[in-house]
């Protein structure tokens, strides 16, 4: 008699774009207050959990070598945080098929933690709250609870705090990868440098504080690509351009070819181009996978909703 097969369960998990980052000042903590309204994609990571003697982590996928497989990895921090939580041991294989470009500004290495717990509540039968999974999850990292929410969400405070908004429809994007990635780290002191360099100063006491856009707000509720194309923002963006020039072409090639809206993608180097409509985000993808200025391009659609086990569970 063959051995019963393993139970495993398999979440997916969306990337997202932040169709307004209000950047604050540093914070004693050295985080910075934000005004963030985060935007799930259709583009997305899938992260099975399996029994295992102990915690170990594969990815599969065209980036994989450069997902680091050790305690860094948040999905490893997730369940050992889930199993700590819980008085379990994290005996769990957790494979990863990355899709979500990797140090892109599109939060992949979030998702993975979010798509973690969700994964490892599902196996180990833990029943774990949604309340208690967003707190686990801002323990993670700012932009984890979100990749547990989806849809579409203003996040207050280091961009944990959530609240979901009314979208009025489906919006069409297209993303261009570019070669390498951006350290959010780095991109955030680089937008504390430019506003010193400015003499702004970059403090709480210098900044004011982030706020929502009505316009923006508005624009998402009515489900009115050309209105959400005008009110795009991000704050992070002269600091990516700064770190990473060449991205201004690449920005340049999306609105050259037709994309209504054009923006760096969280802290980059991933642009992101808001189209019209489907059609049109494929003419747009073709015109920057012609222009030579990315490594890859996607066409993609949102708001989707958060983590979800699809298999198992
Ligand atoms: O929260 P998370 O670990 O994803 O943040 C990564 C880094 O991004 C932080 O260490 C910090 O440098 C920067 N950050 C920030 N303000 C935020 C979120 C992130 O300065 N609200």
């Amino acid at each position: 008699m063959s051995a019963a097969p393993q139970p495993s369960v398999t979440v997916r998990v969306p990337a997202k774009v932040n169709v307004q980052l209000a950047v604050g000042g540093r914070r004693p903590d050295s985080f910075h207050d934000l005004a963030n309204v985060f935007f799930a994609v259709a583009l997305g990571d899938e992260v099975t959990a399996t029994p295992a003697d102990d915690l170990r982590i594969t990815v599969s996928g065209p980036d994989a070598d450069q997902v680091p497989l050790d305690g860094s990895n948040l999905a490893a921090r997730a369940a050992r945080l889930l199993a700590e939580h819980h008085g379990l041991r994290p005996d769990v294989h957790l494979h990863i098929a990355k899709d979500i470009p990797v140090a892109g500004g599109m939060a992949g290495g979030s998702a993975d933690g979010a798509a973690a717990l969700v994964a490892c509540d599902a196996l180990w039968g833990t029943g774990t709250s949604q309340d208690v999974l967003l707190e686990l999850a801002a323990e993670l990292g700012s932009d984890v609870p979100f990749a547990l929410l989806g849809g579409v969400a203003l996040g207050l405070g280091r961009g944990e705090i959530l609240r979901p908004l009314p979208v009025g429809g489906t919006f069409h994007w297209v993303f261009a990868v570019a070669d390498g990635g951006l350290s959010t780290p780095a991109v955030f002191r680089e937008c504390d440098r430019l506003r010193d360099e400015a003499g702004h100063g970059s403090d709480t006491a210098s900044v004011p504080d982030p706020q929502a856009d009505p316009e923006l707000l508005r624009a998402l509720a009515d489900g009115d690509p050309a209105a959400l194309a005008a009110a795009l923002a991000n704050d992070l963006q002269p600091a990516a351009l700064s770190l990473r020039p060449a991205l201004a072409a690449t920005l340049r090639a999306g609105a050259d070819g037709g994309a209504i809206g054009t923006l760096v993608s969280g802290s980059g180097p991933t642009c992101a181009f808001l189209a019209k409509d489907a059609e049109s985000a494929v003419s747009v993808a073709e015109a920057l996978a012609a222009s030579g200025t990315c490594r890859s391009v996607r066409v993609t659609h949102g708001p989707v909703p958060g983590a979800a086990v699809t298999t198992g569970g």
